[in-house]
């Protein structure tokens, strides 16, 4: 299937923050994900395409071991954040998603204020030792999420009094709030009208200068707009991984070039 060394010939090892190998994942017997070997560059954001249920978000699920709560789900091979095996048994789920965290399809705010919903990872985690930290925390969460100046006057009203838009940015400063190393995203705008999915896009630029971003994306422009890496799904294999660019301009597999004019999604 697809050249392992052929991919670390092209990325500098230094650069690796997550490094996936021979991952599969079933449901029961059915065979989601099919031995995927990828890495995931530190300070770059990656998109997984590829036509619906070939299996983007069940590989995003497996880095910060979200199908740990799917019973059904069974996960094999090996997958690495700066080296370190995240399945390791003395691995704490929690800690992990922390690290890595994660925003979903549609905005899932908390029934909570504005407020506890982004101090909500840094309370449980320990992250303040006062109300200022907290206060501080909360202030950079939202700003890096574009947020603060729409919602700094009204803190304490429910997130989910927000509009979509400001929802999803809510819960990109909740994921934020915990200063994560990588950010899962899966199809983060799929709800959002074009002005939020700007405002989204343009802030995941910005998160990149800190660090790495993975992108779930059914818009192959939003693909091209905001990676630098794509990876094209397949049915459970991992097709094709290489700059966007290439991706889009010169695929090298004949079901990566279907897909992206459209004959096949
Ligand atoms: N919780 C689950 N239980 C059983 N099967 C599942 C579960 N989640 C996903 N699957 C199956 O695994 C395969 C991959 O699904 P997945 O949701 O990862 O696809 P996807 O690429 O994200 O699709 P979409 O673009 O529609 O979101 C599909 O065949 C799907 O039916
Ligand atoms: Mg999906």
């Amino acid at each position: 299937m697809y050249d392992t060394n052929r991919l670390e010939n092209a990325v500098g090892q230094d650069d690796i923050k997550i490094s996936a190998r021979k991952v599969q994942v079933f449901y029961g017997d059915k065979h989601a994900i099919k031995d995927v070997d990828v890495d995931i560059q530190d300070k770059t954001v990656t998109a997984f395409i590829g036509p619906s249920g070939c299996g983007k978000s069940t590989f995003l699920r497996c880095i910060n071991r979200m199908n740990d709560t799917i019973p059904i789900a069974r996960i094999e091979g090996d997958i690495k954040l700066d080296g370190e095996d995240i399945y390791d048994k003395r691995v704490d789920p929690v800690q992990l998603r922390a690290r890595i965290g994660m925003v979903f399809q549609k905005p899932n705010p908390f029934p909570k204020s504005i407020y506890d919903n982004v101090a909500y990872g840094p309370r449980i985690h320990g992250l303040s030792r006062n109300r200022a930290e907290l206060d501080e925390i909360v202030e950079r969460s939202l700003r890096g999420a574009a947020l603060w100046n729409e919602v700094k006057d009204r803190l304490q009203e429910p997130g989910t009094g927000l509009s979509g838009g400001q929802q999803q940015r809510l819960c990109i400063a909740r994921a934020v709030a915990t200063s994560p190393e990588v950010l899962l995203m899966d199809e983060p705008c799929s709800a959002l009208d074009p002005i939020a999915t700007g405002q989204v896009e343009e802030l995941i630029e910005q998160l990149r200068q800190e660090f790495s971003v993975v992108i779930v994306t059914h818009s192959m422009q939003q693909a091209a707009r905001v990676s630098q890496k794509t990876a094209f799904f397949h049915l459970g294999n991992l097709v094709e991984y290489g700059d966007t660019d290439d991706i889009f301009t010169k695929p090298q597999d004949s079901r990566t070039e279907a897909y992206i004019s459209g004959r096949i999604g």
